[in-house]
């Protein structure tokens, strides 16, 4: 087994399947039980997940919506993502706890790392809802963060896409899949991995990042088994 501890980054569009917006409970149901294949190897994993398929904070605020509130707004959606997703673990009997970056008291646990740690010690899948609990931050920059506080071993960002490439491969048919590249690279070559934000912070602190396609079934456990699928960027 190559991780003991990961931090999944899931996408809020991810979550709508073949919907227009919302949550696909099948697709749902299948993450749940790829997760829970995972936690059965005993592997410790603390999810983040995004909130685009409920709301785009960036998108409202192209719209003439103040940013901040558009922020806010997001950080809603991917604490309803997150209760989502926990209720989905816990169908497949996988016990769960969702913190939450911004007070919600009656709905989920404040975000306490010590606390998250002990939870993922003890088997329980940790999500994260509310982002980092600042607007202008991606989700992205959430789950580095939360990657680097808990001490994970690597970042598992699961897109539709099943690596980073020389270029657009929706756009160009030449466009060539890495296997491995280095933060440097990745910033020289202007690829798109994450945010300047979340990704510098990931190379600061030496946390590997895989992206990879989740949403083909079987994919995260390969990925955790250290099979080369997706790409890896590293030091
Ligand atoms: P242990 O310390 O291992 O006992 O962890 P635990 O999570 O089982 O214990 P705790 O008593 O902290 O939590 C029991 C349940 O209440 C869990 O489902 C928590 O997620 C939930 N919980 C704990 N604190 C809060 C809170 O501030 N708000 C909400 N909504 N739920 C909470």
């Amino acid at each position: 087994m190559q991780y003991k501890r990961i931090l999944l980054k899931l996408s809020g569009e991810a979550l709508m399947g073949n919907l227009q917006y919302g949550i696909d409970p099948e697709r749902l149901q299948e993450y749940a039980q790829d997760i829970k294949a995972i936690t059965a190897k005993g592997i410790e994993v603390a999810i983040v997940i995004g909130g685009g398929n409920i709301f785009r904070g960036v998108a409202g605020a192209s719209k003439g919506m103040d940013r901040v509130q558009g922020d806010h707004m997001g950080m809603l959606a991917t604490v309803i993502n997150g209760l989502a997703l926990q209720g989905a673990l816990e169908d497949e009997g996988i016990p769960t706890r969702l913190q939450s970056a911004i007070k919600l008291n009656e709905i989920a646990e404040p975000f306490i790392k010590r606390k998250a740690v002990r939870h993922l010690e003890k088997g329980r899948v940790v999500i994260f809802g509310g982002g980092t609990g600042n607007p202008y931050f991606t989700t992205d920059s959430a789950a580095v963060l939360r990657a680097i506080e808990i001490n994970a071993d690597v970042i598992l960002k699961g897109t539709r896409v099943d690596g980073i490439y020389s270029s657009d491969p929706e756009k160009n048919t030449d466009a060539v899949k890495f296997d491995f590249i280095t933060f440097d690279d990745v910033l020289q070559k202007g690829l798109k991995v994450m945010d300047t934000t979340a990704f510098t912070l990931s190379q600061e602190n030496e946390l590997p990042i895989i992206v990879f396609d989740m949403n083909t079934r079987g994919n995260l456990m390969k990925v955790v088994m250290g099979e080369n699928i997706g790409t890896k960027v590293n030091l």
